[in-house]
């Protein structure tokens, strides 16, 4: 189980290709219900270049008015989110060590050519809990570093199936995607999503606990 930086683990292959197959249908069916949305800064409005939406009590979004945060309903359509899939729930079970469940579920949607710059992950009351990202689709190549935006990085190419870790001295680290390799896998050939590219989803728990 590597290490990439102090408090990330990456665990390659930890979904075999049954698990990643039903995932991706489960994925479909909270994107038929929760519909992808375009993400903007903060301030300036830019647009992100990933496609977004959520599932869990709690979804992440971003606006040029509002910027960063957590709600609970879709930014579009209003609607609360769909329920965190049975399959992700027992996955943080497994790997989280933490005594309450994820709220969010983020799922991102790269096309070949998004990217997502380096950032921490720090709009959660709760930093105790680690984030637990799971890559489907094309590779990418992922970047990690510190809680220091100007720490040394460490890059890896994450593939279909492979689980990341940030926890403990890791929760804060700046982690980013330079770029996805189109083309490198097949999982969604076949899912109805009938596009290349790659989705990550990162669970989260954003409240302390009671
Ligand atoms: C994220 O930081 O929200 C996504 C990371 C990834 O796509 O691997
Ligand atoms: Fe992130």
């Amino acid at each position: 189980m590597p290490i990439l930086t102090e408090g990330v683990r990456h665990l390659p292959g930890l979904l075999d290709r049954a698990a990643q197959e039903a995932l991706a249908e489960d994925i479909r069916a909270v994107v038929r219900d929760a519909p992808l949305f375009v993400p903007a800064m903060p301030r300036t409005g830019k647009e992100m270049s990933v496609r977004m939406t959520n599932c869990g009590p709690l979804g992440w979004v971003t606006d040029k008015e509002r910027g960063y945060r957590y709600q609970d309903t879709h930014p579009v359509t209003g609607k609360p989110w769909p329920p965190i899939p049975a399959r992700l729930m027992s996955l943080w079970d497994d790997v989280a060590d933490y005594a309450a469940p994820p709220e969010a579920c983020l799922v991102n949607f790269y096309a070949e050519t998004a990217r997502m710059g380096l950032h921490q992950d720090r709009d959660e009351e709760e930093f105790s809990a680690p984030v637990v990202s799971v890559s489907l689709g094309d590779a990418c190549l992922f970047r990690v570093g510190g809680p220091k935006r100007g720490d040394r990085t460490v890059s890896v190419k994450l593939q279909s199936g492979d689980v990341v870790v940030l926890g403990g001295a890791g929760r804060l680290a700046f982690h980013g995607v330079d770029r996805i390799y189109p083309g490198t896998s097949t999982l969604f050939n076949s899912s109805g999503l009938n596009a290349p590219g790659r989705i990550n989803l990162t669970l989260r728990r954003v409240t302390m606990p009671v």
